[in-house]
């Protein structure tokens, strides 16, 4: 079952060489993934495949970090794509395609009166948290979940190194359903708080009544609400996860699947907001009109639109989830992993009596899998080229590789089956 691996390895030889952490993502580089195993480069991908640079197929399950949501190489997107190339990538002025792709995200998305366009998802959730602090004319942001590399964010989390402690103090990290903590933050930075910002779910629901109360905390405080829908937008619902669940933002931040793989974010909101952006706050890039994205956006959201969309990522994801937390339990696992999550983008949660005894499970899973024709960090970024077939093959995988976990757990020897050294964590796992 071992891959060729030659044409790899070459190209992460020169990569070490010139390219720092040897990727652009963290997620992509070779910390997350079982060296000696893994291919570190693919060579292209269709569908729901991809290959790597050695020839390997695999089915994918990371989908370009949750941006590949129609599949790989769509036809319409790229047809569309290649039809604005011929007209024009970077104008001098705005172009029409603009006006079209804000019109279409005014009318899927609850929260969105008006919309701006950037290229990566920190771009819009650093904007949204310049708004709120114009706006509302306080500093102090509460923020829950992952938002990107940017200063104001990533100074609250353990690798703040080369972020100044004064902005570090501004932003203060809250734990996901929890009222009480967010009720004791409110009262301990009293009429200092901007916004709250936060992924409105990841892998664990709502408590009922939490995004609710969450939305009317912000209300009596004077604060904005900011949804971060990086992951969630055009995945839980064409409308995000503020119409899958029913509560609104004031602005809301969108980026990865929305031009199925082609660099594209978008910050959305209440028009009175939104309004400061016009002169007062700054908010302006190079690259934020870049036509060719924005027509594989709007054919992206056209085609969300037609047939299935969604719909499709939550029949075959259930599957998923379902069967592969049903193999777990046959082989007796449940108390090492679970899958969790809500259908279009599940994760496969490892418990260990430690963090190093989660990360040689999580590792010996992704080398199994890996072994088998499946590209996992562990987490399935579903697209709509992920058919049931694709399902069923991937569960009959997992029933073997549950098997070799089932027997390393009973013999004691995860570590000593690793063919590498395990994956190390971006940041350390709660
Ligand atoms: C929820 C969320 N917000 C923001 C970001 C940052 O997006 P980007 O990496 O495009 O800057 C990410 C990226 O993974 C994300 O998952």
């Amino acid at each position: 079952m071992d891959r060729r691996r030659e044409r790899s390895a070459a190209w992460l030889a020169r990569s070490e060489r010139v390219i720092p952490g040897g990727a652009q993502t963290f997620s992509k580089s070779p910390r997350s993934f079982v060296q000696g195993i893994a291919p570190n480069f693919l060579a292209r991908a269709r569908g729901a495949f991809a290959w790597d640079v050695d020839g390997s197929r695999y089915l994918d399950y990371i989908m370009g970090l949750g941006a590949v949501i129609l599949g790989h190489g769509d036809a319409d997107v790229l047809e569309a794509a290649r039809a604005q190339m011929e007209e024009g990538v970077s104008f001098s002025l705005p172009h029409p395609v603009e006006v079209e792709v804000a019109e279409q995200l005014v009318r899927l998305i609850p929260c969105a009166e008006m919309v701006r366009f950037a290229k990566n998802g920190s771009d819009v959730t650093s904007a949204a948290v310049r708004l709120a602090r114009a706006y509302t004319g306080r500093e102090k942001i509460l923020c829950c979940g992952y938002h990107g590399w940017h200063d104001w964010y990533i100074g609250a989390t353990e690798r703040n190194r080369g972020v100044p402690e004064a902005v570090r103090r501004l932003t203060i990290r809250f734990p996901y359903n929890d009222l009480d903590a967010l009720h004791r933050l409110f009262g301990e930075h009293r009429g200092e708080v901007a916004a709250v910002i936060l992924e409105p779910v990841t892998f664990d629901p709502p408590s009922p009544g939490y995004l609710e109360e969450v939305r009317a905390l912000c209300r009596r405080h004077g604060a904005l609400l900011v949804f971060d829908e990086v992951v969630t937008g055009f995945r839980l619902a064409l409308g995000g996860a503020q119409a899958y669940f029913g509560v609104t933002p004031d602005l809301a931040c969108l980026g990865k699947a929305l031009a199925n793989g082609f660099p594209l974010a978008a910050l959305v909101g209440r028009a009175d907001i939104m309004h400061l952006l016009a002169e007062e706050v700054f908010f302006s890039t190079t690259h934020g009109g870049e036509a060719v994205s924005l027509a594989a956006a709007r054919a992206t959201l056209e085609k969300l639109e037609r047939g299935e969309g969604v719909a499709s990522l939550w029949r075959v994801g259930a599957r998923l989830k379902e069967r592969t937390n049903a193999l777990l339990a046959e082989h007796q696992l449940t108390e090492y992993i679970e899958c969790v999550g809500m259908p279009p983008f599940t994760a496969l949660r490892f418990r260990g009596r430690d963090e190093g005894e989660q990360l040689t499970l999580r590792s010996l899973f992704q080398q199994e899998a890996l072994a088998r024709g499946i590209l996992t960090l562990g987490i399935h970024m579903l697209s709509l080229a992920h058919t049931e077939a694709d399902i069923e093959w991937t569960l009959e995988q997992y029933a073997e590789i549950f098997a070799v976990i089932a027997e390393a757990v009973r013999q004691g020897d995860i570590a000593a089956r690793l063919k590498g050294p395990p994956v190390r964590p971006i940041f350390r796992q709660a």
